[in-house]
């Protein structure tokens, strides 16, 4: 066991939404030493260009490779549709998205080959799940739903109010008439609306939540690159771009225990110039 296996994994996000998938992997990975940047200066993601999410995904990894990160964790959707093979050619340690471990998960559970996927206007615009699935099943039927409002609906803590419902009703029924057996909840956020999504869907359709994917996937990475931590460094390390405070409570709310500390991260801004 080499001393790479004690560093730790890096986790970011745009924001909040992918203590969804930290929240899992510490779960499933109790002995792996966990620093989680969400860019909260900059939320949302999902309504920017993919030059935008490239660069800003970019300034978010070199932050985590300044901690020395074994592995990056691309915690968040829209960055995992649009910013991947940017990132690939500009970082030298392992990269996870959420897109293929969730494509993978639904290709295991569909029977009728009807899924659906719904997400942020930029993930669903880049049709990143439809080409996951083209290798993974291309006979698989994809439909797809932005359903940008969702993100405003969690972050206020409306997860279960009447409004809620309607606005998931007007998202989700295109999908519903398309018969789709398996739904994909691509967006960080979405967790955290399971009930109602599932209400409106029904029993049959079955809710594929990429945060516990992601950690499946995650596990199977670190054994097949012999990285897999051995003792817990004690706790993860939380750090964010904007307002620690409201981050470090709402994060509380988000994860069910309490957040100890909350670091202000500065990002070092990339040089790019554009066309
Ligand atoms: N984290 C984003 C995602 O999973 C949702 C929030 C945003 O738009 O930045 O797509």
């Amino acid at each position: 066991m080499n001393t790479t296996n004690s560093k730790p994994i890096g986790i970011f996000d745009s924001g909040i939404g992918g203590l969804t998938v930290f929240a899992q992997i510490q779960k499933l990975l109790p002995l792996e030493n966990l620093i989680y940047l969400g860019d909260t200066a900059r939320v949302p993601y999902g309504t920017k260009s993919q030059s935008t999410i490239e660069r800003f995904a970019l300034e978010d990894a070199h932050f985590l490779l300044q901690h020395d990160v074994k592995l990056i964790i691309a915690a968040c959707n829209t960055v995992s549709a649009l910013a991947m093979p940017y990132l690939k050619s500009h970082i030298h340690v392992p990269l996870l998205g959420v897109i293929e471990p969730a494509a993978v998960k639904a290709c295991e559970e569909t029977s009728t080959g009807r899924i659906g996927v719904i997400g942020t206007r930029a993930t669903v615009e880049s049709r990143a799940y439809e080409k996951a699935f083209s290798l993974l099943s291309p006979s698989a039927n994809i439909f797809s739903a932005a359903c940008p409002l969702f993100v405003n609906l969690v972050e206020e803590n409306w997860t279960d109010e009447k409004e809620t419902y309607s606005i998931a009703e007007k998202y989700l029924r295109p999908l519903k008439d398309r018969n789709i057996d398996t739904l994909i909840l691509g967006c960080t956020h979405y967790p955290l609306l399971e009930t109602v999504i599932q209400k409106i869907m029904g029993d049959s359709v079955r809710l594929i939540d990429s945060a516990c994917s992601t950690a499946l996937a995650l596990k199977k990475i670190l054994a097949e690159e012999n990285l897999t931590g051995t003792q817990s460094g004690g706790s993860p390390q939380f750090f964010v771009t904007d307002e620690p405070e409201r981050f470090q409570s709402a994060g509380e709310k988000f994860l069910g225990k309490r957040i100890p500390k909350v670091q202000k991260a500065a990002l070092e801004m990339e040089e790019r110039t554009f066309p």
